[in-house]
């Protein structure tokens, strides 16, 4: 049976930086993926450029349970020192919108970075590889019965296998598995950062309008729950996506409605009443100044009015309706597109029994979980890579003190 200090199961962003972490203190660690290609989530990210960070990010970028959990690691694992990181390597990057930062060259570069970075620690690939089954020896120590490679023995253990999104690219809910089989509580996962759908029938009007674009404010949920982003909005034959949606996806409750203001700068219905004064103009020409022709055209006729109609001629109420719907669109979603379109999973592994300085186990000393795994989930914009860095800088670090101070009692 082969030997290691550290296994560490999910070569993707955050399994890849522990291991090359824990490596470069000096531990024999063996990193296993059964997926065919390596990190195929940070290759296919960013549209193939990678948003590897957000230079803002911080604790009140994600959703959790457990809200300060992603606070320590965050915080000693900066965007900057991924940066560095990347700086080393001579890739460079360029921001996009408000603090997203993706790479010049493609993912594969980023890819590239912790393969070298893992060989410098010369962590050792065990790949594709699947594992069967994870038992806790008497003496703590962890042995992993693989479908390629036999059977592994460690002294600690880092689950680093994701959440469920994309399951055409090796997603599974392993490290689910893994953590009820050792006693963890999991906080119900949903697809998150994921288009809204809408019933056939209450789409029809809309339907014709897939492609268009526009920034708006997106609104859902209550109080503490409340999520609000000012973002573009994309419509499809389906339903709503775009960056809005998306960040907006991940706050919303099945049932709820979502509020959307398509005229986030002004106060729509008084100023189509304020225009009816000495103007000739038709209504349609007007809304086509402040939301594309296509959507100010459907949007009259569901209204009943003529995209013709002069504005002087319509009655203050109607126009106070359309104006007062464009600013605040109320809609109910009926579903999401899934994790087949997903970018993360929400909720996962309960943080309240985890470490948030090292990520381990509180009930299973040497076991550690981290990034989508777990419970802590980051809008859209380069949030969940930092996190996937953060935390397994946090676990490789603590995981290679663990053993360390394990030695002295030989596996
Ligand atoms: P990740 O999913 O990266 O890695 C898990 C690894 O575990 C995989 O390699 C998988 O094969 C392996 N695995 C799973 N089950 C296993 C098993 N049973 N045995 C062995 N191996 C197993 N985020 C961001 O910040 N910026 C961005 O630009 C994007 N863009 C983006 C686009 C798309 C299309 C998606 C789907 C997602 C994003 N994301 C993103 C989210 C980001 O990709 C995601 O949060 C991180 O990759 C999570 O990193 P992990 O290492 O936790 O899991």
């Amino acid at each position: 049976m082969e030997t290691f200090d550290i296994a560490v199961i999910g070569a993707g962003a955050a399994g890849m930086m522990c291991a090359s972490v824990a490596g470069q203190l000096g531990r024999r660690v063996a990193l296993i993926d059964h997926a065919p290609r390596l990190a195929e989530k940070i290759r296919i990210s960013g549209g193939g450029r990678c948003n590897f960070t957000n230079l803002y990010a911080g604790p009140g970028n994600y959703l959790s349970a457990n809200p300060h959990f992603c606070r320590s690691a965050l915080a000693r694992y900066t965007p900057r020192d991924f940066m560095a990181l990347l700086k080393r390597y001579r890739v460079t990057w360029h921001e996009k919108h408000k603090g997203q930062l993706f790479c010049d060259q493609s993912s594969d570069a980023v890819i590239d970075v912790l393969k070298n970075e893992c060989d410098a620690g010369q962590v050792a690939w065990r790949r594709p590889v699947g594992v069967e089954e994870v038992s806790r020896l008497q003496d703590g120590s962890f042995v992993l019965a693989t479908q390629q490679s036999g059977r592994m023995k460690a002294r600690a253990l880092v689950v680093a296998t994701g959440g469920l999104s994309i399951p055409k690219i090796g997603a599974t809910d392993f490290a689910y598995r893994l953590a009820k089989q050792f006693g963890h509580k999991l906080i119900d996962t949903r697809p998150a950062l994921v288009p809204l759908t809408f019933a056939a029938a209450d789409w029809a009007p809309f339907s014709t309008l897939s492609g268009v674009s526009l920034e708006v404010h997106l609104a859902t949920g209550a109080k503490k729950a409340a999520g609000a982003f000012v973002e573009d909005l994309l419509l499809t034959h389906r339903g709503l996506s775009g960056p809005a949606v998306l960040q907006i996806s991940s706050y919303w409750q099945p049932g709820e409605p979502i509020h959307i203001n398509l005229l986030a700068e002004r106060d729509a219905a008084a100023a189509l009443i304020d225009a009816k004064a000495g103007s000739k103009r038709q209504i349609g020409n007007l809304l086509s100044e402040w939301v594309p022709t296509r959507l100010a055209h459907v949007w009259l006729e569901t209204h009943g009015v003529s995209a013709d109609a002069r504005i002087a001629d319509l009655p203050d109420r109607t126009l106070r309706a359309i104006g007062d719907a464009l600013s605040r669109w109320t809609l109910v979603p009926n579903g999401t597109e899934g994790y087949r379109k997903a970018e993360v999973t929400r909720g996962g592994i309960d943080t309240r029994e985890l470490s948030s300085s090292t990520m381990m186990s509180a009930r299973v000393p040497g076991l550690y979980f981290i990034g989508e795994a777990v419970d802590v989930t980051g809008w859209l914009g380069g949030y969940n890579f930092q996190w996937a860095w953060a935390s397994g800088v946090a676990a490789g670090q603590a995981a290679a003190e663990f053993v360390h101070g394990a030695q002295a009692q030989p596996i």
